[in-house]
């Protein structure tokens, strides 16, 4: 029985892989559907890297107990790449090329959001109790933020 679980597992994850993949390489942002493993005593998710997401992961951090109308963010990495999953509650994230602005609406523990570098990023809209899971592909390093908007219009237009 554990042999078959894991059997039908793997088969879910070559599948969500290939569905998340779209056979090309993440340049782009994009949701990210998780595997979701049903079970009548709770669900589980996971995540590995270089396999549902497309970095390797060198940091997590987390994002909580964010009073009501704040906003987190307001700048963007030169080389860090992200992958950002409401684990609870809901919270918009808004990526920005330089050109075109997109809002993303994350509720889900199942869906996170791929964010290639130099992208602008805010995230606003929290809900009360929201827990934002964030993972790197980069160790924390203040050089590799822009923190400046115009300098970052500047660097990618
Ligand atoms: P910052 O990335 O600016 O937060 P946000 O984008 O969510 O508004 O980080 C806030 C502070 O925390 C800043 O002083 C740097 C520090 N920090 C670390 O020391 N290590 C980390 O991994 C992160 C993400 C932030």
């Amino acid at each position: 029985m554990g042999k078959k679980l894991r059997f039908i597992t793997n088969v879910l994850c070559i599948f969500v892989y290939l569905k998340n993949s779209n056979n090309s390489i993440m340049s782009k942002e994009q949701i990210i559907q998780l595997p979701k493993i049903e079970d009548v005593r709770g669900n589980l998710s996971f995540i590995e890297e270089n396999w549902h997401i497309p970095f390797a992961i060198k940091r997590s951090f987390w994002i909580y107990d964010v009073p009501g109308g704040e906003q987190r963010g307001g700048h963007a990495y030169r080389e860090t790449e992200e992958f950002i999953v409401a684990l609870s509650g809901s919270f918009d994230v808004v990526l920005d090329t330089g050109e075109e602005k997109k809002t993303y609406h994350l509720n889900r523990s199942y869906y996170g959001l791929y964010v290639p570098k130099m992208m602008w990023r805010e995230m606003n809209n929290f809900s009360t109790n929201s827990l934002a899971l964030v993972l790197s592909s980069t160790k924390y390093d203040e050089s590799d933020y822009i923190r400046d908007y115009d300098q970052f219009k500047n660097l990618v237009l």
